[in-house]
């Protein structure tokens, strides 16, 4: 009597292994890019206060002006937390940080206005002094406007305030691929 093997991957199997593949070989291309862009870029942690609704914005404190103020553009990370349903949600956030001298700042929401990816500051190679993200080659200047790629809008700036030599930010999230600035 012969035996027949068992559990021989079906083409469905086969399709979907190769497509978390090649997902795995996009994240880890894209992680390692941004990786080799932002090592050396001081990330400052900060736990902001409760986000009631998705929609609402929170200030959120990204550092001491002085620090801020001496450095070039930083990325700040933080973390919101919201409620949906009985679940807390705690969501990881950025913004990128541009000292435009003394106690002047522009921020923008870190994520791209094509899709949401992480995008980041180079200072050298063919994107230097230009923000670049890896998902889909979007370029922008340092005002945040698009010099190449798919966003369909400037990187999407937050209003700042400084309190006691803290710099606020108004965090907000804004629908992405859309050629208005919609907040989420
Ligand atoms: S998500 Fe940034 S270019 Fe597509």
């Amino acid at each position: 009597m012969s035996h027949h093997p068992t559990g021989t991957p079906s083409d469905d199997e086969h399709g979907s292994s190769v497509s978390r593949r090649t997902f795995l070989g996009y994240l880890i291309g894209a992680m390692s890019s941004f990786l080799g862009v932002v090592a050396g870029v001081p990330i400052l942690g900060y736990l902001a206060g409760p986000l009631r609704s998705q929609a609402e914005a929170n200030w959120v404190a990204l550092g001491k002006v002085d620090d801020l103020a001496q450095q070039g553009p930083q990325v700040v990370q933080f973390t919101l937390s919201r409620r949906d349903g009985w679940v807390e949600v705690r969501e990881a956030r950025t913004c990128w940080v541009m000292p435009q001298g003394g106690d002047r700042f522009t921020v923008f929401n870190g994520r791209c206005t094509h899709l949401g990816c992480a995008y980041s500051w180079h200072t050298q190679g063919s994107y230097a002094d230009q923000f670049f993200c890896p998902c889909h080659d979007g370029i922008y200047d340092r005002d945040g406007r698009v010099t190449g790629g798919p966003p369909p809008r400037p990187l999407d700036q937050l209003e700042t305030k400084i309190e006691n030599g803290i710099l606020l930010v108004l965090y907000q999230d804004f629908r992405p691929g859309v050629p208005q600035k919609e907040p989420l």
